[in-house]
C-alpha cells in the first residue's frame, strides 16, 4: 500500500514538499496501525513506587515488574522506596503537592488512607466488588474514605516476638514468655550467660529510633499493659493514665540493660541484623523477618521460632500487635490509569501475594491463602497466629485521620525522648496529652464552623 502511494507518477506528488508530506503520511499511518492495534498496549510505559530494599523485598518486587511486563509488553519502571515510612511519607506527599504524573502507582502504609484520599483514583472503577470481597474486609474498611476505595490491600503486618529456641533450652526455659515481666527476667538470664562468649549481646532487640516504626513498638507496649491507644475512636486522648505511664517507664529501663543503648536508633533491619547475627535472645519485628532469620544466610537459621507478643501484668493487659501493611494506590494524576490498575491488579493477585508469602513471608490480604497447603508448608505459624492478625490493634489512624502524621510524630520524638532518657516518662506523656488536645480542640472547632457552614 505504501508502495503503491509512492509510485504514483503526478509531478505535483513528486516534488520535495510532497515527499515530506507522504513521509509524514506514512508515519502517521504507522503510528495509528500501531496505536490501534490489539498490541496498543505495548506502547504504555508506566511507574511504580514500590519496596524498599528491606532484605530481599525490593528485588523481589522488581522481578515480579519485570515478569508483568513480559506477560503484558507494558513496560514499567521501577522506584524503590527509602526504608523508613516516615521517609517514604515525606516523598510521596511532595510529589501529591506536585500533582507529578511521573509515578503511576505508589505502595502506602495501611495508615495513610486518609492522608492520600485527595490524591488516589478510585479503585472501585477497576475493581468489582465481587474483587473486592476477596480481601480481608477490615482492611478494605480501613482504605475506603469517604465511600472511595483509596488502595488495594497488598500484604498486611502484625508484630511479633521473635526468640531463639536454641538459647531458650539452654537457660532451661519451656516456653516463650507470656508476659513482658517473664520476658524481661528471660532476657537477663540468658543475655549474663551469653556474655561470656559475646560482649555485644543483648536480651531483647526492638525499633526504639524517632520514626513510625516506635508508634507501633510503643501502642504495643501500651495496648498490651491496658494503656489504650493513644487516641481512642471517639477522638478523645487517651495517652496520660497509669498503665501507659508504668510501662513506659519499665521500657525505659531496658534502654542499657537487656536493650542495647542504641536500640533508641534502631529501625527494622537493624534489629534484625543484629539479631541474625547472632547477638540477641529475642527480637520484636514484623513477620517478613521469618524467611530471612531462617534463610541459607543467616547465623542463626534453624534457631528462631515466633510468638505473639508479651501481655502487662495488670487486670486489663492482653495481648497486642500492631496492625501494619501496605497497599497499592493509583495516582489521580497517573496519565495511564488502564495499564496501572493491570499492574496493582497483577501485584493483589492470589499467584503474586502467593509467592510473596512463601518467599519473605509476608502476610497476605487474601484469607484463602491462610489455608493455602503450599504458603502453610513454609509457614506452619500462618495458621497458629492468624488470631493474632486478625485481632491486631490499629494505630489511631482513622480517629485522626490526615492528622495521624501529626499525632504519630508528636507519639514518636517524645517516646524516643523518654528512652534516651532526655525527659521523664510523667513530662512526656503530659507533653504528649496536651499536644494531641491542642490539635484536637483546633479540629473541633474547624469541624463544626465546616459542619455550621453546611446547614
Ligand atoms: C511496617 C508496617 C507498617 C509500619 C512500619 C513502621 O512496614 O507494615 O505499617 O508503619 O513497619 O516501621
Amino acid at each position: 500500500m505504501i508502495k503503491r502511494y509512492i509510485k504514483d507518477g503526478d509531478p505535483a506528488k513528486t516534488g520535495p514538499k510532497a515527499r515530506i508530506g507522504r513521509v509524514s503520511m506514512v508515519i502517521l499511518i504507522l503510528l495509528s496501525a500501531y496505536l490501534f492495534s490489539p498490541g496498543a498496549v505495548r506502547s504504555q510505559s508506566i511507574t511504580i513506587a514500590g519496596d524498599a530494599d528491606q532484605g530481599d523485598q525490593g528485588p523481589w518486587m522488581k522481578a515480579k515488574v519485570e515478569e508483568f511486563s513480559k506477560q503484558t509488553g507494558i513496560n514499567v519502571r521501577y522506584i524503590g522506596r527509602p526504608l523508613s515510612t516516615t521517609e517514604t511519607l515525606m516523598l510521596w506527599q511532595q510529589d501529591w503537592a506536585a500533582q507529578t504524573a511521573d509515578v503511576d502507582v505508589y505502595l502506602i502504609d495501611v495508615i495513610w488512607p486518609a492522608i492520600a484520599a485527595p490524591h488516589a483514583e478510585d479503585l472501585s472503577k477497576y475493581f468489582t466488588s465481587q474483587e473486592v470481597a476477596e480481601f480481608f474486609p477490615r482492611i478494605v474498611e480501613n482504605n475506603t474514605v469517604n465511600g472511595k476505595l483509596v488502595a488495594i490491600p497488598f500484604f498486611t503486618d502484625a508484630g511479633l516476638l521473635y526468640y531463639r529456641s536454641d538459647l531458650l533450652e539452654k537457660y532451661g526455659f519451656k516456653n516463650p514468655p507470656n508476659t513482658w515481666s517473664e520476658l524481661q527476667n528471660m532476657a537477663q538470664k540468658i543475655q549474663d550467660g551469653e556474655r561470656a562468649n559475646d560482649k555485644d549481646f543483648y536480651g531483647f532487640l526492638f525499633q526504639g529510633a524517632s520514626y513510625e516504626g516506635l508508634t507501633c513498638n510503643g501502642l504495643e507496649w501500651i495496648a498490651s499493659n491496658g494503656g489504650g491507644h493513644i487516641v481512642e475512636s471517639d477522638g478523645k486522648v487517651s495517652i496520660n493514665n497509669p498503665q501507659t505511664k508504668s510501662i513506659l517507664k519499665t521500657v525505659a529501663r531496658w534502654v542499657g540493660t537487656i536493650s542495647p543503648k542504641g536500640a533508641t536508633t534502631y529501625q527494622e533491619e537493624e534489629s534484625r541484623n543484629a539479631f541474625q547475627e547472632g547477638h540477641a535472645a529475642f527480637l520484636r519485628n514484623w513477620p517478613y523477618v521469618y524467611a530471612l532469620a531462617n534463610g541459607k544466610d543467616s547465623q542463626v537459621k534453624g534457631h528462631v521460632d515466633v510468638t505473639s507478643l508479651p501481655q502487662g501484668d495488670g487486670p486489663n493487659a492482653s495481648h497486642a500487635a500492631t496492625l501494619g501493611g501496605w497497599q497499592l494506590m493509583l495516582s489521580k494524576y497517573s496519565k495511564n490509569k488502564d495499564a496501572a490498575a493491570k499492574l496493582i491488579k497483577y501485584f493483589v493477585s492470589f499467584e503474586t501475594q502467593k509467592d510473596n508469602a512463601i518467599k519473605l513471608t509476608r502476610l497476605p490480604t487474601r484469607p484463602a491463602l491462610y489455608e493455602d497447603k503450599d504458603v502453610l508448608a513454609v509457614a506452619p505459624w500462618f495458621a497458629r497466629l492468624r488470631p493474632v492478625f486478625e485481632s491486631a490493634v490499629a494505630r489511631p489512624s482513622t480517629a485522626t485521620g490526615a492528622d495521624y502524621n501529626k499525632v504519630s510524630t508528636t507519639f514518636f520524638q517524645t517516646t524516643n525522648q523518654i528512652l534516651n532518657g532526655a525527659i521523664s516518662v510523667d513530662e512526656g506523656v503530659s507533653t504528649m496529652e496536651s499536644e494531641d488536645e491542642a490539635r484536637y480542640a483546633l479540629n473541633h472547632k474547624f469541624q463544626s464552623k465546616h459542619a455550621n457552614n453546611m446547614f
